[in-house]
C-alpha cells in the first residue's frame, strides 16, 4: 500500500515503533543539539501540517519533521505535477520542496492563508518567486554552506574530467580504440600555469578557487555584480565579464540564475573566449544558451565544455550535445554525496520548524 503510485501517506505512520507499539525516533534525531531546543511540543491536536514534495528526501530531515509534524509527503518517484501539487497543498502549514517545484502566487495562495512557511532543499532558489512570497509574508528557508565541499569537488572533476578528456579515454578502452602508447593520443590541457576565471565568486565559487590553487595555476580570475573581499584568500583578480571571457583557459560559471544571468553564456560570450577555452558550468543550466554552446563546441570556437547542469534536466538523450566527443555532461549531481544530501534535508527540516515556532529560520533567503 505504501509503495502504490502517486498515492499521499502521513509519515507519522512510518515511525519506527518501540516494543511497545509507541514511535520512537532514530539516534541521530534524539541527538541533535537543535532539534532539542529549537522544537516547541505540539500537542497532536495542534500539530501543523507540512507537506514534501518528493519521495526521495533523506530520512534525517524528516524525522525532525515528523516529531513535532503531521507529515504527507508524495510517494510516486514521478516528479509530482503541478496540477498535483496545487490540489495535495491545500490547508498546509508549511512547504517542503525542491528545486524542481515552481513556487509561485498561485501555489502560495493554493497552500492557503494558514500558509507559515517554505523550505526549499537546495542553495538556488531560482525556482521561487521570492517576490510572491514577500507579498505574503512566508519566509523561504534554503540550504547554502552545507553543499559547497560537495559542489567544489564535483566542479573540479568534472573541469579535470574535461580537460583530461577522462570520458573519451575510458571510452576508448572499452572500444577498443585503445592502441599501442603514442605521444599524442589523447592529449588534453593541464591547469598548471593556466589562467581560471569564476563567474560568481560566492560560496561555491571560492570553494573551486580553493581547491584549483594547489594546481599551480597562474592566474585566478573573476567578475560577478560586485567584488568579494574574500578573494583575498584566493588570490583572486576582479575584471569585468569580457576580460574573464577573454584571458581565461578555463572559465567557470558559479553564478545563481536571475534576470541578469539568464543566458549571459551565449554566441556573443562563447566569440570572446580562447579556441582553447574549456567552460564549465556547475550553477544552473539557465545561464548558458545551450544552441550557442553547441555551435561553440562543434565549430571548435572553444575547445570543450563540461556541463553538469543542462536545460531541460533531464537532457533528451537525443540532444545534440551528447553526440559531441569535446562535451562531458553530468546529471545534476554537484551536491550528491550522501553527506551533504542529508544536512541538505535536515537544514530545510530546520528552517520550516522555526518559521513554524515563530522564530528566525537558520538560513532565510533575504
Ligand atoms: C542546489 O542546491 O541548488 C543545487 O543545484 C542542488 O545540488
Amino acid at each position: 500500500m505504501l509503495a502504490m503510485r502517486g498515492q499521499v501517506i502521513k509519515l507519522s505512520h512510518l515511525l519506527r515503533r518501540s516494543a511497545r507499539g509507541t514511535p520512537v525516533l532514530n539516534e541521530a534525531t534524539r541527538t541533535c543539539p537543535l532539534q532539542q531546543s529549537n522544537i516547541r511540543n505540539m500537542s497532536s491536536a495542534s500539530k501543523p501540517k507540512v507537506y514534501v514534495t518528493n519521495y526521495d528526501i533523506p530520512k534525517k530531515g524528516l524525522d525532525l519533521l515528523n516529531k513535532s509534524c503531521d507529515v504527507v509527503q508524495w510517494q510516486s518517484r514521478e516528479t509530482i505535477t503541478r496540477e498535483q501539487l496545487i490540489k495535495n497543498v491545500k490547508g498546509i502549514d508549511a512547504l517542503f520542496c525542491i528545486l524542481t517545484d515552481k513556487i509561485d502566487g498561485t501555489l502560495l495562495d493554493a497552500c492557503g492563508p494558514q500558509l507559515k512557511a517554505v523550505g526549499t532543499m537546495s542553495v538556488g532558489y531560482d525556482h521561487i518567486d521570492m517576490k510572491a512570497c514577500k507579498e505574503r509574508g512566508i519566509p523561504v528557508g534554503f540550504t547554502p554552506d552545507v553543499l559547497t565541499d560537495a559542489t567544489a569537488e564535483l566542479t573540479v572533476a568534472l573541469l579535470l574530467a574535461t580537460s583530461r578528456r577522462l570520458m573519451e579515454g575510458a571510452g576508448a578502452v572499452r572500444s577498443g580504440e585503445w592502441g599501442m602508447w603514442n605521444p599524442q593520443w589523447m592529449c588534453g590541457q593541464g591547469l598548471h600555469h593556466s589562467t581560471v576565471g569564476i563567474f560568481g565568486l560566492g560560496r561555491i565559487g571560492l570553494a573551486v578557487a580553493k581547491r584549483l590553487r594547489p594546481f599551480g595555476i597562474s592566474r585566478l580570475l573573476y567578475s560577478g555584480r560586485k567584488e568579494n573581499p574574500a578573494a583575498k584568500e584566493v588570490d583572486a583578480e576582479f575584471v569585468s565579464f569580457d576580460t574573464l571571457l577573454r584571458e581565461s583557459d578555463f572559465v567557470i560559471a558559479g553564478c545563481a540564475l536571475n534576470s541578469e544571468t539568464k543566458e549571459i553564456f551565449n554566441e556573443d560570450a562563447f566569440k570572446k573566449m580562447k579556441p582553447t577555452a574549456i567552460f564549465v558550468n556547475s550553477s544552473r543550466g539557465g545561464v548558458v544558451n545551450q544552441k550557442a554552446l553547441y555551435d561553440a563546441l562543434k565549430s571548435g570556437q572553444i575547445r570543450a565544455a563540461g556541463l553538469d547542469v543542462t536545460t531541460p534536466e533531464p537532457l533528451p538523450t537525443d540532444s545534440p550535445l551528447l553526440d559531441l566527443k569535446n562535451c562531458v555532461v553530468l546529471p545534476h549531481i554537484g551536491s550528491a554525496t550522501v553527506e551533504a544530501r542529508n544536512a541538505m534535508a535536515e537544514l530545510t527540516a530546520r528552517n520550516i520548524l522555526a518559521a513554524l515556532n515563530g522564530e528566525q529560520m537558520p538560513c532565510q533567503i533575504e
